[in-house]
């Protein structure tokens, strides 16, 4: 936090009593609205992260502002030895908009996904099935299941031994997967697009060659849509544009647009799978935290994000590209909606801090993936703001590397 001062010793507290667990995390934000945040020191940034796609309506929505003004001054929280009113409302929504399955509601993307891993366990546990097929460069979290998920030795290395039962294969292989099946597998897990692995969007005959595989191989198909779910890639879950359906489905993040929610859905077929008192979360679905997802879902609805996402995707992409000839730094520009990835020749680093230093927050994914997963609800003129800054980072990196 080197560029902040610190006026009143918050940062003095951070350094004394927070784990430094995270990279460096060098500004204090302090208020946030729209596609806008600002720091300690009152200076403005366009955020082009979403508080690593979660914020996907924007920061501090009116929507999801007056849902949680009115419910927390309601009823916060019961437990789940009870109903409430606002829970199943939300399931609803999920189902409606998806596949009108059976929800579970939890707090994390990592917590949705060892709730798909116990699923999964579950279903195939009188045959002796228990194995799942995971993607090389995935991720799934950082519990121990969803790090034993994750397709990256470096995110496992120093917390051995690995939970057994994950197995990985190359992402878009479909002849790797065939052959990798054997009699304890249970389940095949994937993000239909790879986020932190780089921005990486399954080919579209893949998804399809993967659901026939599972059905002929009598095998689970679970979806992690913890990244490219919510609207992100402009409809409401990523699958939906491959015309495959999964058996069950992780998601979280901008599920309560900021307020710390997740859930996984499964086929309503599977309803017997999971029975009372197999699964578990004192805080999964609280009132408050529905009251934040159907707002969400209210937008969707009848504020046109989704359309705008898949606007103004083609229009930053189509940016980027531009950046990409004039600059000759950029490999590849992918990605689906408002998920971008742009693969650079020059370190992704660079990039970050000459964009913040100009008021742009973005992220990278691996060493050389220069990520954007701006608000759905960003306008041509903020895209333009944007680019703008990109196209004078690019400049100096391009300069710095020549
Ligand atoms: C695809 C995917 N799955 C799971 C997770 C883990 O989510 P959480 O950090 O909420 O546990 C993430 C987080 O980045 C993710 O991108």
């Amino acid at each position: 936090m080197s560029n902040t001062t610190d006026h009143d010793g918050t940062l003095d507290l951070q350094r004394r009593h927070v784990l430094a667990t995270y990279g460096a995390a060098e500004l204090m934000l302090v208020r946030g609205e729209g596609v806008r945040v600002w720091d300690s020191q009152g200076r403005c940034y366009l955020d082009f992260s979403a508080g690593i796609g979660v914020c996907n309506l924007g920061h501090c929505h009116p929507r999801v502002t007056a849902a949680l003004q009115a419910q927390a001054g309601k009823l916060v929280h019961v437990s789940n030895l009870f109903y409430n009113e606002n829970q199943p409302r939300l399931a609803a929504l999920i189902a409606r908009h998806s596949f009108g399955g059976r929800v579970f509601f939890c707090n994390s993307g990592a917590e949705a996904n060892e709730g798909l891993i116990k699923f999964a366990r579950k279903w195939g546990h009188d045959q002796g099935r228990y194995e799942i097929l995971c993607m090389q460069d995935s991720f799934h979290g950082r519990t121990l299941a969803t790090l034993a998920a994750t397709g990256r030795e470096k995110y496992r290395k120093g917390f051995s031994p690995d939970m057994p039962g994950f197995r990985f294969v190359p992402f878009n292989d479909l002849a790797a997967l065939e052959a990798a099946v054997r009699p304890e597998t249970a389940a095949v897990l994937l993000e239909p697009v790879q986020g932190e692995g780089g921005v990486i969007p399954a080919k579209a005959d893949y998804l399809k060659g993967v659901r026939d595989l599972c059905d002929r191989r009598n095998l689970l198909l679970l979806f992690d849509e913890v990244q490219c779910g919510m609207g992100r890639t402009g409809t409401c879950f990523a699958h939906q544009q491959y015309g495959v359906e999964p058996d069950g489905m992780s998601m979280a993040k901008a599920l309560g647009n900021g307020v710390p929610m997740g859930a996984f859905e499964v086929q309503a077929r599977y309803d017997q799978v999971l029975t009372a008192g197999t699964h578990a979360s004192t805080f999964g679905g609280t009132p408050l935290a529905c009251a934040a997802g159907i707002a969400v879902f209210e937008a969707f609805d009848q504020d046109g994000v989704l359309e705008n996402c898949r606007a103004m995707g083609r229009l930053l992409r189509e940016r980027l590209e531009g950046l990409g000839r004039k600059h000759g730094v950029v490999r590849e520009v992918r990605g689906l909606g408002l998920m971008i990835g742009a693969d650079l020749t020059v370190p992704v680093k660079d990039i970050l801090s000459r964009c913040r230093e100009r008021g742009l927050l973005v992220l990278s994914a691996g060493e050389t993936v220069l990520r954007l997963l701006p608000p759905l609800i960003v306008r041509p003129d903020e895209i333009a703001a944007a680019v703008d800054i990109i196209d004078a980072a690019m400049a100096e990196a391009a300069a710095a590397a020549r």
